[in-house]
């Protein structure tokens, strides 16, 4: 629906990030990009370039007292998600933060209570949750067409972009959990996770984590800031069929193969023990292909205007940042299980 009068928003932190947040809000016709806000006067020269008639600031408070800007849009480094978000929140602005939604656990229940007491929307840049690929493969699972899910593995890989506050599991993983969590709709019971710094002291440039799932299913998560190719794919492997997701495909991002292996039901000798190998047809449906990004953005405009909750919400932003901080006390403690609750 459009609105008469644009809801003025403001992004925070315009570095690698930020400036596709504004150009998505900018494109959206009941949206204003009121005010953009970094510390860096080279990043808000850069971002006058781009849209001369931007606002811009060094001066947070000057967002925070802007009585016309409703909404605040977080997209700084980790960990400045928290303070910036509660004097959001506390000055009465809906909020959209980045993932991870917080350094802790603590910190984001902090940040959900805040938003619940103030009736305020809090969404988390969990932006494949807009994807339509990624929707369609929930479809796809929850209709339970891959039978049984078996094992989910996840791969996210890049040469960089390397971050000072968090390691890579921090930076990374978040995707590929809200992404696992939305298709299953189910959370971890627990998780292992290994991980090393090669180059930053005490900042781990590659991960992999080991989740369990009530359901039987398991899910591994490898991240690393090192590999030479830009990789992004998740296997779903079924009890009936498999899919493949490989975002870094420009067509046929997903894949379904009508594959299986059964073991013999029973069997008196070895001679007669043989799995049944099925290999069925490889389907590539076709899928609309819409900016998630700008999906996300104009669902957050929708949720502050409506009052609805956010598909990734401040519980989600939660959840996520629970798997995290489990499994950083798993790879300080050589990779032991961590229950989950
Ligand atoms: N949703 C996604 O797909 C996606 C992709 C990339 C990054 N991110 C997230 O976006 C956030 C930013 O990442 P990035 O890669 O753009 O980082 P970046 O370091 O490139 O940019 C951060 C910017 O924030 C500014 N800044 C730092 N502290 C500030 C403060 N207190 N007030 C105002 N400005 C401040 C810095 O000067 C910098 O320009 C992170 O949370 C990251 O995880 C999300």
């Amino acid at each position: 629906m459009t609105h008469s009068i644009p809801l003025k928003v403001a992004v925070v932190g315009c570095g690698y990030w930020g400036p596709n947040l504004v150009r998505n809000f900018q494109s959206l016709p009941d949206c204003r990009v009121e005010q953009v806000c970094d510390l860096d006067p080279e990043r808000l020269r850069h971002m006058r370039q781009l849209y001369p008639d931007l606002r811009t600031t060094t001066d947070f408070p000057t967002i925070l007292e802007n009585q016309e800007i409703r909404a605040v849009a977080i997209a700084t480094p980790v960990r400045s998600h928290f303070p910036l978000a509660r004097q959001c929140l506390e000055q009465g602005k809906h909020i959209l933060i980045e993932k991870p939604m917080a350094l802790s656990v603590d910190q984001c229940i902090q940040l959900n209570r805040l938003a619940d007491d103030r009736g305020l929307t809090l969404m988390v840049g969990h932006t494949y949750l807009y994807s339509s690929v990624v929707n369609r493969i929930r479809e796809i699972v929850r209709s339970g067409d891959l039978g049984e899910i078996f094992y989910i593995a996840s791969q996210r890989l890049n040469l960089g972009l390397f971050q000072q506050d968090i390691n890579v599991a921090w930076d990374l993983a978040p995707h590929d959990l809200s992404i696992i969590l939305h298709v299953l709709g189910e959370r971890p019971v627990a998780v292992n996770c290994q991980g090393k710094s090669h180059l930053t002291p005490g900042i781990q440039d590659v991960s992999t984590m080991w989740l369990e799932f009530s359901s039987g299913a398991v899910v591994t998560v490898h991240n690393s800031w090192l590999d030479p190719n830009k990789v992004r794919r998740i296997t779903i492997v079924g009890s009936r069929k498999m899919i493949l997701y490989d975002e870094t495909q420009p067509h046929e991002k997903l894949k379904i193969y009508d594959r299986r292996v059964e073991a013999p039901p029973h069997y008196d000798s070895f001679a007669e023990f043989q799995y049944a190998y099925h290999y069925g047809d490889t389907f590539a449906p076709y899928i609309q292909q819409v900016e998630p990004l700008m999906a996300e953005c104009g669902h957050f405009i929708d949720c502050v205007r409506n009052g609805t909750e956010p598909r990734s919400n401040g519980r989600q932003g939660l959840e996520v940042v629970k798997i995290l901080e489990a499994a950083s006390r798993s790879m300080t403690a050589d990779g032991s299980r961590q229950p989950l609750r």
